[in-house]
């Protein structure tokens, strides 16, 4: 086996190895241990059937098919996307974040790739959370987020999950919003969440947090949700299909015991006399869905 790291913030490449001799948990280890490491691997010149894609899969937890878009594969453990100009996964996300229990790791095999075109970033979101200063660490401590699916065109999935999470098992901690799903920090007034998520999201992309990776056919990447952003470059005009299997994953847990601060309408509503009914009446448009999401949960 031969790792070769790809830049300074996360990302390596693992060759003379072969997937296939990835059979049982103990092997699985080797490569959880590098992932845990560099964040997302990659493993070109792979020849992994799409059983054998899905095996290695469950060696890493439950399997989940995708929520809400759905493809013509017999497997429904198997993502599968296709695209030949661009137009997909082009904004920055983790996986699935409206969840609320997000997918842990994904699994992606590309089965077809662009001549040119059609690389993948990635961000390392414990490194953009150390390199913020002392103050504004504490602050996104204390905060919490509402994140939803509009972008599968299913506004009403929605979870709210810690602005900073810990990985599970190296106790560092990440920036966990994104521009994809992310809407609104839910202690913040909205013109403070507009600011502050957009400063973070712009954040969490500077060059020195990414790395940058071109593909080609038959390469494997495996990539840790918990601590990473990946984005799809939309610069191809042929055709690109992925594989992905999605391994099921826990609660994001905070970096510090939450709630630090009552949400923006527990706020605005302490004091009220006329209570929960008479302000959802006159609740402003940007804080209505926030409303939506803690009356379905019983949060009002
Ligand atoms: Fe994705």
């Amino acid at each position: 086996m031969k790792i070769t790291r790809l830049a300074g913030a996360l990302g390596a490449e693992i060759t003379d190895f072969d997937l296939k001799t990835v059979q049982t948990q103990k092997d699985a280890e080797i490569l959880k241990k590098l992932l845990t490491e560099h964040s997302v691997i990659f493993f070109p010149e792979q020849r992994l059937n799409p059983e054998e894609h899905i095996a290695l899969g469950r060696l890493f937890g439950n399997l989940e098919g995708h929520p809400n878009l759905t493809n013509a594969q017999k497997h429904p453990e198997i993502f599968e996307l296709h695209a030949s100009r661009g137009g997909i996964a082009n904004e920055w996300h983790t996986d699935l974040t409206f969840q609320e229990f997000p997918a842990k790791m994904s699994i992606l095999k590309m089965v077809k790739c662009p001549e040119y075109g059609g690389d993948t970033m990635f961000a390392n979101l414990c490194t953009a959370y150390d390199a913020l200063s002392d103050p504004m660490k504490n602050m996104c401590d204390g905060l919490t987020a509402l994140h939803d699916a509009h972008p599968h065109n299913k506004p009403d999935q929605m979870a709210i999950h810690p602005v900073v999470r810990v990985h599970p098992k190296t106790g560092k901690k990440a920036l966990y919003v994104n521009e994809h799903f992310t809407r609104r920090i839910v202690e913040l007034e909205a013109e403070e969440s507009l600011s502050l998520l957009t400063f973070l999201q712009k954040w969490v992309h500077k060059p020195q947090f990414t790395v940058r990776y071109r593909w080609k056919q038959n390469t494997i990447a495996f990539w840790d949700n918990s601590t990473t952003q990946h984005c799809v470059l939309g610069d191809f005009d042929t055709e690109r299909i992925i594989q992905r299997v999605t391994i099921s994953g826990d609660e994001p847990k905070p970096s510090i015991p939450l709630p630090r601060w009552e949400s923006i309408l527990h706020q605005q509503a302490r004091g009220r006399q006329d209570g929960w009914a008479a302000m959802s009446g006159a609740l402003a448009r940007k804080d209505r869905q926030l409303f939506q999401h803690f009356r379905k949960n019983g949060k009002l």
